[in-house]
């Protein structure tokens, strides 16, 4: 049984405040749980508790919501089985009272939610992977690599957030890293030469300079042929769009490019682009209002493009329920802060998966040096992980993790690599 609950306040990849929470058991077994933060927030997700105390971190201290977990959170919980991860779960959830986990903080929540998972699979001295999948967790998945970062992790430096690939035509978790490596570099090497590379965005990407939104597709294209590979046979490119936060309410405005574009113009432009380029999947097309756009978006692409909704359905079971029955997308981004705990996430990969759809489990672009999520998409047998880019140890232990997860697993362990579209595509 859980003994005691702690939280303290550490630092994620941003260097922003976040929470650390330790959960003790009565035969001295921990769990920490380390709590991601996004930039490009979509309005529907639960609720980042932060002090908005300019005189703290700039307004960005969480000290509320370690107060929370030492407080209520431990008082509601403590002397309760560890293994009851969804009673834990919906305890939190009715003390706050909130839709959103408002009152107590959806990242106090989650933090703890995450580190009551980690101290029950220590406590069966078992792995993460294997406690939250009962077992059943087999697939290492397909990773979907950021190479460029634009929009609010770039200061605009691009209108679309991320330029990523994936390793359609790799046999092997090993071959896809390679593969990654190989083009990350490349299309540094290719900034660079042409002058367009001003340093590393917020999750280690490429931070171009650039004069309008062809260019980097085509820094892309190099980048990939220069690196020995085809793009659409062995590597195909992935785009997060992110366009809630280029939509003001009735039009998209393309900053870089100082214009704004209607939503039939910016409908032209996702179908221009998937025609003209090698584009396996597209996040976030539209904004996350648009559900028309979406609709006409998925009857058009859906059968040869993963249409992955973020800030659609910010792994909402209520908002993704809607989508599934709306037809709005085939694909659901996970990111366990959105929801803001370990049992409703697993409730949302499930949902995402019985519709027949694909559930691509992401990490934020504020991260810190855990692995949950790597455990976490193997455990459902997701097929995809999302992380930024193959530079810098946030995302590196993500990477790593499923290698370490690779060899744990032996002979149980399958690869499927971009076969995992033949569920959705025609
Ligand atoms: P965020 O970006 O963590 O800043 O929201 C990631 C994404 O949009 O997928
Ligand atoms: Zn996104």
């Amino acid at each position: 049984n859980i003994k005691h609950i702690d939280a303290y306040q550490i630092y994620d990849s941003r260097g922003y405040p976040t929470l650390e929470v330790e959960v003790t058991l009565e035969d001295g077994t921990t769990g920490r749980g380390l709590v991601p933060s996004g930039a490009s927030t979509g309005q529907f997700e639960a609720w980042e508790l932060r002090d908005g105390d300019k005189s703290k971190f700039r307004g960005k201290s969480v000290y509320k919501a370690i107060e929370n977990v030492r407080g209520e959170i431990a008082n509601a919980i403590i002397g309760q089985s560890v293994f009851e991860q969804e009673a834990i779960d919906q305890k939190m959830i009715a003390l706050d009272g909130t839709p959103n986990k408002s009152r107590l903080g959806a990242n106090a929540i989650l933090g703890t939610s995450m580190a009551v998972a980690y101290a029950a699979a220590k406590a069966k001295n078992i792995p993460l992977f294997e406690y939250l999948g009962n077992g059943k967790g087999y697939l290492i998945p397909l990773n979907e690599i950021q190479i460029l970062g634009g929009g609010a992790h770039a200061d605009w430096a691009t209108d679309i957030q991320d330029f990523l690939v994936i390793a359609v035509g790799a046999k092997t978790y090993e071959e896809t890293l390679e593969m990654t490596h190989n083009i990350y570099h490349a299309a540094g090497e290719v900034m660079k030469e042409k002058g367009k590379c001003v340093g590393i965005a917020d999750e280690g990407g490429w931070w171009p300079d650039y004069i309008d939104n062809e260019e980097p597709f085509e820094v892309f294209m190099e980048a990939i042929k220069r690196a020995g590979y085809e793009a659409g046979r062995d590597v195909a490119i992935s785009l997060d769009i992110a366009a809630s936060d280029l939509f003001d309410g009735e039009n998209y405005h393309l900053r870089l490019e100082d214009r704004k574009l209607t939503p039939d113009e910016f409908y032209d432009m996702m179908k221009l682009w998937c025609e003209k380029y090698p584009i396996v999947s597209i996040e976030d097309p539209f904004a996350d209002t648009a559900f028309d756009y979406w609709k006409k978006f998925t009857d058009e692409f859906g059968d040869r493009v993963q249409i992955i909704g973020d800030d659609l359905f910010t792994t909402n079971i209520k908002r993704i329920k809607e989508g599934i029955d709306k037809g709005l997308a085939n694909s659901v981004l996970i990111k366990l802060n959105q929801i803001g705990s370990v049992s409703e996430t697993l409730k949302a990969i499930e949902l995402t998966q019985n519709a027949g759809w694909l559930p691509v489990v992401s990490a934020r672009s504020g991260e810190t040096e855990d692995a949950f999520i790597s455990h976490l998409a193997v455990a459902t047998n997701a097929g995809q992980l999302k992380v930024g880019s193959f530079a810098r140890s946030e995302r590196m232990v993500k990477w790593n993790e499923n290698l370490r997860i690779q060899r744990k697993l032996g002979d149980k362990a399958a690869f499927i690599g971009g076969k995992i579209y033949d569920r959705i595509f025609a």
